[in-house]
């Protein structure tokens, strides 16, 4: 017997396409249901401040509060007193915690989250915000503004503060002319802007595919940036890892929490990017990648033996495309999908490790994926020795919490907490990366996903049905059709104990999106039981939504370990702090027209929440309509409509961050790598021409993000937060400060208007200048096989030479392309304010002092950052050249000047700048000759001067990128 579950319901995955689960989402979230109004009836106070104590420092301040009023008895009672506090961490960091006196609470642990405290040395005086000083007697209420404008940054007034043990109610008023973006995970119609309209975003990680609109989805960040009319703004993190609602309206937001306490951090800003990068100071900076990790990659559930496996990667080289990276689906593992072990059937490990050392001589890689779950099969080294090592999660029995999922009956290792959960994944990672050594790791089914949900659960040997199932071998044809679609229904038998939980029934019901029922599914729907519990004692209830980052944690350590490498760590399910240490996916998308739209904002919220390296699968997962779960023609796109997709997806993905083609298995979706079209193939080789191009530009990118914080793909409205319509041009990203891209995203397409804020731009292709006064859209001609990518004015972009694989492009001799902006410097402030279009990099001092410097003039400004993929990087092992550019307001004569801040690792004496481009000099006579010389260096520049695109090209340079030059030229 299955409570709560029928067997039926109980489909992941696969069967996400019930068509219920598609006509429950219908509509954008849940409209908010009495009694559960916070304003109203009632804002009477329900905490009155009794004391207040000053912080020695004259910072912050402690408050009791006492309980006056004790609201919704229905979700149980109030604590009496509570504890808040407010600490001023950083001029822009402000942290407030209020927690019930006297009582332990669950809270994000350290180890996802260090805590950093407050900076050393910080005066009232430098604080960016001022916060309201609660009076003895007076109601609780927590009012932060901005202190240069008096702006509202966070205002509890007129709404209930509740704080019960499963149910904490936190809101703020936010303007309703204000946009806000960042909470997740869910898939939302309204692309990267959250709707306001009663919506509700729900965060417990599910193993729900991305197509399903509002409901949650793998991850939960509790982090959202404001943006308000006038451009200024600010970013606020709930730090709590309960299941929680988070309920959006015109004028307020509001956080509902389960459990755990009141961790909230805010952050000043006052632009997007200086807010993002003020959050990850706090969660800790995005993961530095291998170099190869921004190249090509394919995968494939279902590429059923090595042989098909390889067909893959000669059939790439066949068609002259670049492949960095094939990753192995689940079809590797051994029988009954053991984790870490290879079929003799069908990817025998000795033919295995052949081929991956084919692989490395092309310069190529390979990741296998990992599934959390470890069949419970006696006999089985990785069980047997977890056994041993004692390093399972726990049911309410105090035994192995049993689940289901593609290995039938299996236990989760306790990633969070065990003692020996360390070990024992070295030792298993170890055996089997010396059978195969392999490049990375694809955490999958990290929420962690169960088939079953139940709360003590085993095999019921007395059902022959059942066992038949449980124990059924892989088959060696790996036919998905017969069998997978019994493999995602339970087939353990669970109890549940006559008193239920309140853990798995608390008396508040988050939003859970679960299929059959809903959003009303109950919390154990699709994942490990809340009741179970972790050796440090925390229950999932708690922790259920840092499964995903947890593994990420211990795979990041243990690859480190064993290879001595930079990991590659790719993971489904994500909390705040998880981009430190690994890259993501948006998961089970669909080959459909609005989902390239929904994978902008998938890949754009991931770098919000710190995981720089993001992408979607590209031209969909699945190839069909949502509600039929075999593949048929008839519910799939038209084979021409297809190919048009995937051509339109290929072009745009080739500039996500993370751009892999991935797709299901084939009796879920047609097959679409790109060399199954020509078109599809030409365009590929187009667009990932250009990427290729571009990996010193993308990874110097990525560097600045993981030193600085901040974002890699970034909304366009990052480059001017107060032009309105910028705010929802969500279609359209940012590759880095200088990189746009705006693809075509309808189908039968060749004309679009994308939005372009106000400065120059350059079309990416042949360098041509537009320059837009006011922000607004620009009609451009977009064939079938091109996409629109333009250049930022104000940048210097370093380019190299096309090559198959990354490798050969890594130390290749570098052209420079500077672009004039639109107007010459002011001189000052522009990070300061949020008022008018920024420059590029204007928050990373070289380029900072630079426009300082050189008020008055076109100043441009860029990186050159380069390293071996060492483990930690530093000023001892990388190249670090900052480029600015001062150019005379007419654009006839300027300096190009290098700032070498390191010159070690492997880059040092091999990286040369071959050439210079400026790019956007105003026209001239045709056979004007510019000039060019380089100071203090003995070269012979050569300087051409193209009319037709005003381009000047200054070539021979020739010097060691790590060589500090002033170039000086003039037309
Ligand atoms: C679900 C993942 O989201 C998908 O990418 C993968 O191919 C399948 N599991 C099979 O492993």
């Amino acid at each position: 017997m299955l409570p709560l579950q029928s067997n039926k319901a109980l489909v992941l995955l696969v069967a996400v396409f019930i068509s219920r689960a598609f006509c429950t989402a219908a509509g954008v979230g849940l409209p908010d249901a009495s009694p559960l109004d916070t304003r109203g009836h009632a804002t009477q106070a329900t905490y009155g401040v009794s004391s207040v104590t000053r912080g020695d420092d004259g910072l912050g301040y402690a408050a009791q509060l006492d309980l006056s009023n004790d609201p919704l008895p229905q979700y149980g009672p109030s604590f009496q007193q509570l504890t808040w506090q407010v600490s001023p961490e950083t001029p822009s960091r402000l942290r407030v915690q209020i927690s019930p006196t006297g009582v332990k609470r669950w809270q994000v642990p350290d180890s996802i989250v260090p805590r950093p405290g407050a900076a050393a040395g910080l005066t009232a005086s430098s604080l960016l915000y001022d916060v309201s000083l609660p009076e003895p007697g007076a109601p609780f209420n927590l009012q932060v503004t901005r202190r240069a404008t008096g702006q509202t940054i966070f205002d509890t007034t007129g709404h209930q503060f509740i704080f019960k043990d499963q149910f904490i109610q936190l809101a703020t008023n936010v303007p309703a002319d204000a946009d806000l973006y960042g909470l997740g995970e869910a898939t939302l119609r309204t692309g990267l802007l959250l709707p306001r309209n009663g919506s509700i975003i729900t965060l417990w990680a599910r193993d729900v595919a991305a197509a399903v609109t509002d409901w949650n989805l793998y991850s939960a960040h509790p982090f959202y940036l404001q943006v308000n009319k006038d451009g200024t703004s600010h970013g606020v993190l709930l730090l709590n890892s309960n299941g929680m609602d988070v309920l959006l309206n015109q004028t307020s937001l509001t956080y509902r929490a389960i459990g755990g306490l009141v961790e909230l951090y805010l952050f000043l800003g006052p632009t997007p990017e200086a807010v993002i990068r003020q959050y990850h100071e706090l969660i800790g900076k995005t993961a530095m990648q291998p170099y190869w990790a921004l190249g090509a990659h394919q995968a494939r559930w279902g590429y059923q033996n090595l042989s098909v496996f390889e067909d893959v990667v000669s059939n790439y080289s066949a068609a002259g495309l670049p492949l960095e990276n094939i990753f192995a689906d689940i079809e590797y593992q051994g029988d009954n999908f053991r984790t870490m072990t290879f079929s003799e059937d069908r990817y025998p490990a000795a033919k295995m490790k052949a081929f991956a050392a084919k692989l490395h001589a092309r310069g190529q890689h390979w990741v296998p994926i990992i599934n959390p779950a470890v069949g419970a099969q006696p006999g089985f080294r990785a069980f047997d020795e977890g056994n041993r090592d004692d390093v399972w999660i726990k049911d309410t029995s105090g035994r192995p919490y049993v689940g289901q999922v593609w290995p039938g009956a299996a236990v989760y290792p306790d990633y969070l907490a065990a003692p020996n959960i360390s070990s024992w994944l070295q030792r298993q990672l170890t055996t089997f990366y010396r059978q195969a050594p392999f490049d990375g790791m694809w955490l999958d089914m990290n929420e962690a996903s169960n088939f079953c949900g139940g709360q003590v659960c085993e095999v019921d040997y007395s059902n022959a049905t059942s066992v038949y199932y449980l124990k059924q071998k892989t088959p060696k044809d790996f036919d998905l059709t017969d069998f997978f679609k019994p493999r995602v229904t339970c087939w353990l038998s669970c109890k549940q104990p006559a008193v239920v939980s309140s853990l798995s029934s608390p008396p508040y019901k988050i939003h859970n999106g679960g299929f059959g029922f809903g959003r009303q599914a109950p919390l154990q729907s699709g994942v490990i039981h809340p009741t179970a519990v972790h050796a440090d004692g925390s229950t999932e209830y708690d922790a259920h939504n840092l499964y995903g980052t947890t593994m990420a944690m211990r795979f990041h350590a243990a690859f480190t370990a064993i290879t001595g490498k930079r990991p590659f760590i790719l993971s489904r399910s994500s909390f705040p702090g998880a981009g430190r240490f690994a890259a993501r996916w948006t998961g089970d998308n669909v080959a459909r027209w609005d989902e390239l739209f929904h994978s902008i904002a998938g890949v754009l919220n991931n770098n919000m929440w710190g995981i720089a390296l993001a992408g979607a699968d590209i031209c969909g997962f699945y190839d069909m309509a949502p509600e039929h779960h075999v593949w048929s023609a008839e519910h799939a796109l038209p084979e021409a409509e297809y190919e048009e997709l995937c051509n339109r997806w290929t072009m745009a993905g080739a500039f996500y961050p993370f751009s892999r083609n991935h797709l299901a298995a084939n009796h879920l979706t047609r097959a679409h790598e790109p060399y199954r079209w020509q078109s599809v193939a030409a365009a590929h080789r187009k667009a990932y021409g250009l990427r290729y191009q571009l990996l010193t530009y993308i990874y110097s990118s990525l560097f600045v993000a993981h030193s600085r914080g901040g974002t890699l793909a970034r909304p366009l409205l990052f480059t001017d937060s107060s032009d309105a319509a910028a705010r929802n041009a969500t279609a359209q990203w940012l590759l880095g400060e200088a990189l746009l891209v705006s693809p075509v995203i309808t189908p039968n397409t060749t004309r679009i208007t994308p939005h372009f804020t106000a400065g120059s731009w350059y079309n990416a292709w042949d360098l041509t200048r537009m320059d837009v006064t006011t922000g607004g859209p620009v009609a451009l001609d977009v064939p079938l096989g091109e996409v629109a990518v333009h250049f930022r004015g104000g940048a210097v972009i370093p380019m190299q030479p096309y090559a198959n694989v990354t490798r050969d492009v890594r130390y290749a001799p570098v052209t420079l392309i500077v672009t004039l902006p639109a107007q010459p410097s002011s001189g000052s402030q522009a990070a300061a304010t949020a008022q008018g279009p920024l420059p590029p990099h204007v928050l990373d001092e070289p380029c900072a002092a630079a426009l300082a410097r050189h008020a008055g003039q076109l100043v441009s400004c860029g990186l050159l950052y380069s390293d071996g993929d060492s483990l930690q990087v530093s000023e001892d092992n990388t190249v670090q050249v900052w480029y600015t550019a001062a150019t005379a307001p007419a654009g006839r004569s300027g300096s190009v000047r290098s700032t070498v801040k390191a010159n070690a690792g492997p880059g040092s004496g091999k990286l040369r700048i071959e050439s210079l481009i400026i790019a956007g000099v105003p026209t001239q006579a045709a056979d004007a000759a510019p000039t060019a010389s380089i100071a203090g260096q003995d070269v012979e520049a050569r300087a051409s001067y193209d009319a037709a695109t005003g381009v000047v090209k200054i070539e021979g340079i020739n010097l060691e990128a790590g060589q500090a030059f002033e170039l000086n030229w003039s037309i």
